[in-house]
């Protein structure tokens, strides 16, 4: 695209450069900067555009972008290259996610790199280490409150200790996925102490205020995140005498990206840790990065426009980088965080299917799939070149942000639905198992959210203690199941640390005075290497659990219908229990897969001459792709026992 307005400035801004940068040879940087540039300008005009430093703002942020690519090594420069030439390496179904956080699983980045095997035993290569960057002691909410975010945190090692880190996953192909929380700093940043301090340029990153007048007009329609915690959006800082937007913690101070400054701050700082080697950036709560009186501050376009235009920026300097978008948002908003088109107007490559996570815990808790094949059927078709995170647990609590219109389709009261799944995970309903705790209880409005390990929401931990083999059973049948389906969905599946051996709720947070009160900490667990060890060992939980996980691994691994081309199709079933989907190759002819999931404590029938079956499944025998075995069949009814899944080809439909 030439365009002259874009084109003249840029010539200005590549005249004006810096001297130390023009010297470098940035052959590759300047394609792609000329490439992008018609993009970049209109995005950060659209943004900045009334500001009278407006290019001098511009040349700042080519020089943060050039000066990164300086820093940027051979190898991965070279890999760059190589993923733009084969720009949809991540949809392949090769890859299989996991996220911890350093210190439960193994201490610390040296210890996490004696463990990479583990990863390698179950097939796992990607790996999500949960923000590792230097926060407050306890005031840190899980590393989500940084205080330095260019230093790893002492308490995990050091910035070599990750680049020996990567260096190691590269060589075994394992992606290294890093956090960088984008909205807010902690308020123990330098950033924060020169704004309390009383510097201009510093208070400008945040919002701040001398009296209550904004910020009540922002309360009357922005929602609080953690009500029961950190109640309202705004904080009163003494030292300061001024009001601070916290919409998170009363200590995690929100950056204010109308400000240019805070914009190129943060896209050096991806850029920064992109160059340290990370393969994938999760951006945290992208939802709520432009903030507007009126309204909930969430979701606004401008939000979108600044994840284009980090992704445009991004794309000059470290092309093989892919984003994370983390909005934990209603379904239709979720999937904008792709961005409007494949190639203009792009913004996360990959986004957090927290619809399809919610939903399987409604089909758990019903027994039914009723709402998980309706929440999935309005759920807008995706872009090309961009894949779901699916995933059953993470370290966050578990939001039943479905669409309300959804639930009353299938025949449920919303309110009174919510109510039940709360009740039916907190231990507040007779005829359930679940272990899990409530979360962000919030009095005014009535919501409330979930926590607990998955084991412990399935069951297990009421199960064990009963002693109860059917129970135990029952327990694994749906840890198996669920990962079947994230398995299987189309997307990149990630597991959370801990579900592969049966985690349960670690209690031992109630005796730190920084995690008390907030349940998440159940679900991050610290992990016990002598249970790992029972994964060896035939007969235990953590043997069943593992081994059929590394064998749905393996297996999905291979089946190249479960590469994320938007090939696959949701199929109506009369029978409410039972979850069926197709998955298939681009080209129809071979290799199509059924998926078949029974949510029912008894066993269920699904009638194999239903003419989409019959066109998905044609040649006759059926094989199950996990066990190898033909499953059962009743005159033309396949049998699908309590909690199982079927992974189905017909031996004739090669794989
Ligand atoms: C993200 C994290 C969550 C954290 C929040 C605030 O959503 O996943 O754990 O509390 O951001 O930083
Ligand atoms: C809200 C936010 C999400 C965050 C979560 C933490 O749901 O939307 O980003 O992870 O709170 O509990």
């Amino acid at each position: 695209m030439y365009e002259q307005v874009s084109h003249s400035l840029l010539n200005e801004i590549l005249i004006k450069l810096n001297p130390e940068i023009k010297q470098h040879e940035l052959r590759h940087f300047y394609t792609r900067l000329g490439a992008n540039f018609y993009a970049i300008h209109s995005l950060f005009h659209l943004l900045y555009g009334d500001r009278d430093d407006f290019e001098d703002q511009a040349l700042c942020l080519v020089e943060a972008m050039a000066r990164q690519y300086m820093d940027r090594s051979k190898p991965l420069k070279n890999k760059d290259i190589e993923r733009e030439k084969d720009h949809n390496w991540f949809l392949s179904q090769q890859w299989v996610g996991m996220a911890l956080y350093t210190d439960g699983f193994a201490d610390n980045l040296n210890g996490l790199k004696e463990k990479l095997h583990y990863f390698q035993e179950l097939g796992v290569n990607m790996i999500h280490i949960m923000p590792i960057l230097q926060c407050p002691d306890g005031k840190s909410d899980g590393g989500y409150a940084v205080s330095d975010f260019r230093r790893v945190d002492t308490r995990i090692g050091d910035n070599d200790d990750l680049r020996a880190l990567s260096e190691s996953l590269k060589k075994r192909e394992i992606l290294l996925t890093m956090d960088v929380v984008l909205n807010h700093t902690s308020n123990e940043h330098d950033w924060a102490k020169r704004a309390r301090q009383g510097e201009k340029k510093y208070q400008d990153y945040y919002y701040l205020f001398d009296n209550r007048e904004i910020p009540d007009m922002f309360e009357e329609t922005m929602p609080e995140i953690f009500p029961e915690t950190a109640p309202g959006n705004f904080t009163w800082d003494e030292e300061m005498n001024k009001w601070v937007m916290t919409v998170f913690n009363n200590y995690q101070w929100d950056l204010n990206y109308s400000n240019p400054a805070v914009f190129i701050e943060m896209l050096d700082i991806i850029l920064f840790w992109a160059n340290q080697g990370a393969d994938i950036i999760r951006l945290d709560a992208v939802a709520f990065l432009w903030k507007k009186i009126g309204s909930a501050s969430q979701n606004e376009r401008e939000a979108h426009l600044i994840l284009q235009l980090m992704k445009d920026c991004c794309q000059v300097t470290a092309p093989g980088v892919l984003f994370i978008a983390e909005a934990i948002v209603a379904p239709v908003e979720i999937i904008k965080y792709f961005g409007e088109d494949a190639i203009n107007a792009k913004e996360c490559e990959i986004a957090y299917n927290a619809t399809f996570m919610a939903l399987m815990w409604d089909a758990v808790a019903t027994k039914n799939a009723k709402l998980l094949y309706q929440g999935l059927r309005s759920l807008p078709d995706k872009l090309e070149r961009a894949t779901w995170l699916n995933y059953v647990r993470c370290h966050d609590d578990i939001g039943l942000g479905f669409d309300d219109a959804d639930i009353r389709a299938v025949g449920y009261e919303p309110a009174g639905h919510r109510q039940f799944l709360i009740d039916y995970y907190t231990g507040n309903f007779s005829d359930s198992d679940a272990r899990g705790l409530p979360f962000g209880h919030n009095l005014k409005t009535g919501d409330a959210r979930i926590s607990g390990s998955l084991a412990s929401l399935v069951g297990l931990q009421a199960a064990l203690e009963s002693n109860d083999p059917d129970r135990i059973d029952n327990a694994i049948q749906h840890i198996l199941l669920l990962h079947s389906l994230i398995l299987s969905f189309g997307g990149l599946p990630l597991l959370y640390y801990g579900d592969e051996l049966g985690i349960l709720n670690d209690c031992d947070y109630l005796n730190d005075e920084h995690k008390a009160h907030d349940s998440r900490w159940a679900h991050r667990p610290n992990f016990d290497w002598d249970k790992a060890e029972l994964r060896h060992q035939s007969g235990t939980i953590e043997h069943q659990i593992f081994t059929a996980l590394k064998k749905m691994i393996t297996v999905r691994k291979e089946i190249s219908a479960f590469a994320d081309f938007n090939n696959r199709e949701l199929i109506h079933i009369e029978n409410p229990h039972l979850f069926v989907f197709s998955r298939f190759n681009l080209t129809r002819t071979a290799g199509s897969v059924l998926v078949v999931v029974n949510f029912d404590a008894n066993p269920q029938y699904l009638d194999m001459n239903h003419p989409h079956i019959k066109s998905v499944l044609s040649y006759g025998q059926v094989v199950d792709l996990v066990s190898g075995d033909t499953p059962t069949m009743f005159k033309e009814q396949l049998v699908i026992p309590p909690y199982h899944y079927y992974w189905l080809t017909d031996e004739q439909g090669s794989i």
